[in-house]
């Protein structure tokens, strides 16, 4: 089994996170799957952003909750990325939908609902999913267990998996007592011994952030899932080289 490569927030390294070019960068390298969070506007529409402010990546303030989906899209969400992506917006989730149409990976929704509690976002990204892209293998995850709870109970064949920093003590309980077929481990988390207890009980293990190549090499060579990295590319090199040194070794 090959670790998959899922780009964090898009291409995060080279192009401004959860925008429809750090997706565009991602499908482009071939990433097999991209992360992407949500959030819901004043009027109620999904959103692609990481932090409940807008401060960060965009040329506003003020909370994503605040504004409407017009007002968001006033914003440009590359300048402070490099003057180059001057006028790249907020995306909508649909919008990344679209973008997706022929995607042929997974797509991995977090749910930033550990902050801010955003009532029925779980409803409202189901239904986008399944009438735009209902098709597309999409993995839920998030810090707010009780988003995936609510997540098994609207379909309980959705994909959840446990958004975690910290080992467990016996990992697996707690992931199957919440119906979750993964966890997205903390690098530091899942570099130990975690990982193959929860593989042996047929939990999946995806591990974030995984930027620096030792420890994609390390990812590999402990046959962890998947990695969550801002450096597709990168790993998705890194990952060629060491699947043909493995298979001259047989
Ligand atoms: O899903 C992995 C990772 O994205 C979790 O942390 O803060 O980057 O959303 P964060
Ligand atoms: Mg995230």
């Amino acid at each position: 089994m090959k670790t998959a490569i899922f780009a964090h927030r898009g291409s995060k390294s080279n192009r401004p996170e959860n925008t429809l070019s750090a997706f565009e960068e991602a499908m482009h390298v071939g990433s097999d799957g991209i992360e992407l969070d949500v959030h819901l506007t004043k009027d109620q529409e999904v959103v692609v952003m990481h932090d409940e402010k807008v401060n960060r990546t965009t040329n506003a303030k003020g909370q994503i909750k605040s504004f409407t989906v017009n007002d968001l899209k006033e914003l440009d969400a590359g300048s402070w990325f490099s003057p180059q992506f001057r006028g790249e917006r907020v995306p909508t989730l649909k919008e990344v939908l679209d973008l997706l149409s022929d995607f042929p990976g997974v797509l991995n929704v977090e749910f930033k609902t550990d902050h801010n509690v955003y009532p029925g976002i779980e409803e409202k990204v189901v239904r986008l999913i399944d009438l735009y892209r209902s098709n597309l293998p999409v993995v839920y995850s998030s810090f707010n267990h009780e988003s995936l709870i609510r997540m098994k109970h609207i379909d309980p064949s959705a994909d959840v998996a446990l958004l975690l920093w910290e080992r467990l003590a016996d990992p697996w309980r707690y992931t199957e007592q919440v119906g979750a077929s993964a966890q997205h481990l903390w690098e530091a988390s899942a570099l130990t011994e975690t990982s193959a207890q929860l593989q042996e009980h047929g939990i999946k293990v995806r591990a974030w952030t995984v930027n620096k190549p030792k420890n994609m090499q390390r990812t590999f060579e402990m046959g962890i899932d998947a990695m969550i990295t801002d450096y597709p590319e990168v790993a998705l090199d890194l990952r060629k080289s060491f699947e043909e040194a493995k298979a001259l070794r047989r």
